[in-house]
């Protein structure tokens, strides 16, 4: 029989389960408690309700909400781009060209350095609260190499994602409709094994609308769900191709029409927004009061790669988008759990409710609001993942 444990004495609880608690989509709990049994959230409700467990943990009055689920990530890489940041903090813009840069570095790393590096990160973001993450290929844009980056993922989380199309190998620069041809052929029939999803960065400089229509349906016909870099760099067709291809998520969205809004919002496409992009290639925001206004599901995650959001912090990229994002604290806390869920469609991870995974994090706060109120400050103090305290 597995054993189960009391959390008790949470000052305040987030389950996300609207039938709980305060009846918010964040369903707030005060002076709770979370039984865990085995892997699995058995029991939550009111400390004084709380049924007799094997173990007990007190949380001393702090708060406790679902695991962070960052649906977005680039952690199969070698080298970094401090310099290209440099260079962007004194004026150069950030282009789709310096991913070139990650290719070679990663393309002459060895497979052992490449699963350090991506264990390392993934340390990084465990402290921080991450306890689900999606992560891609996209650094190595050769048959062998997409298809080792995959399994290497593939040994650290179920969320993996094929992105052979990042950009068009400079291997194939004078001929990108034989890449495209790669991608969709025996790159694609290398990769699908170790991959759930498909992606591709419909951009400029990148992959146009027809490319990318092109890929993802190619990735739909061996099994693979489609998601896409949309709308980062300026207008253009990703978003209206996410919707029409019932891609889970359409992330960046920074650039969007009304149109497109209302595309999102009367989809099951999540809008996954990463602050963390604009961030550090200082761009401009993207209108996350716009997409919830409109009913769009909207979810944060880092987008975690060296070039263009080299942070692991979900609490980070939660204060941006209070801040500059105009989301309120349970509006972004919800993007960055259930919101995530969502992007990856899933429903037993980013809620406390009895079934989900018991993902949870611990923070030494009083309530979840603090994550934006007390932005940079290293607020994660316990993390369990599938019911274990791993931080
Ligand atoms: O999501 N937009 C495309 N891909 C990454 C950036 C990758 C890089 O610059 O290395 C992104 O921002
Ligand atoms: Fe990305």
């Amino acid at each position: 029989m597995s054993s189960s444990t009391v959390i008790t004495n949470i000052a305040t609880l987030v389950t996300n389960d609207p039938s709980s608690g305060d009846g918010s989509p964040l369903g707030l709990i005060q002076d709770a408690a979370v039984v865990i049994d085995g892997d699995r959230i058995a029991w939550t409700g009111e400390s004084s309700k709380a049924p007799a467990t094997d173990n007990r943990v007190d949380a001393g009055g702090r708060a406790v909400l679902p695991g962070f689920v960052d649906s977005h990530s680039h952690l199969v890489f070698a080298g970094d781009r401090t310099q290209e940041f440099n260079a962007r903090m004194s004026g150069r813009s950030y282009t789709a060209g310096g991913i070139r840069t990650t290719v070679a570095a990663t393309r002459a790393a060895s497979d052992e350095d490449l699963e350090a590096n991506l264990t390392h990160y993934l340390a990084e973001a465990l402290r921080q609260g991450t306890t689900t993450f999606e992560t891609k290929s996209g650094y190595g844009l050769t048959v062998e190499d997409e298809a080792r980056a995959l399994r290497i993922a593939a040994r650290h989380t179920d969320e993996v994602t094929y992105l052979g199309a990042h950009i068009v190998s400079p291997d194939y620069a004078d001929d990108p409709a034989a890449y495209v041809a790669l991608v969709t052929g025996e790159m694609l029939d290398a990769c699908a094994p170790h991959a759930r999803w498909i992606d591709v960065f419909c951009e400029k400089g990148a992959f146009d609308g027809d490319q990318a229509r092109a890929i993802l349906t190619a990735g739909r016909a061996k099994g693979l769900h489609p998601r896409i870099h949309a709308n980062q760099l300026s207008y253009g067709p990703g978003v209206q191709l996410a919707v029409e291809l019932d891609a889970a998520s359409a992330d960046h969205c920074t650039h969007l029409t009304d149109t497109d809004v209302d595309a999102l919002a009367n989809s099951d496409t999540v809008a996954t927004l990463l602050p963390g992009a604009e961030f550090s290639t200082r761009a401009q925001w993207p209108d996350a009061r716009r997409l919830l206004d409109a009913g769009a599901t909207v979810a944060l995650s880092t987008d975690c790669n060296p070039g263009s959001s080299f942070t692991s912090s979900v609490p980070f990229c939660i204060a941006l988008a209070v801040r500059d994002m105009r989301m309120t604290p349970d509006e972004a806390v919800w993007s960055a759990t259930a919101g995530g869920a969502a992007a990856l469609r899933r429903t037993d991870i980013g809620r406390l409710a009895p079934g989900a995974f018991a993902d949870l994090t611990l923070l030494d706060a009083p309530s979840h609001v603090h994550l934006a109120y007390r932005p940079g400050v290293p607020l994660v103090d316990g993390v369990w993942r599938r019911g274990v305290r791993v931080a």
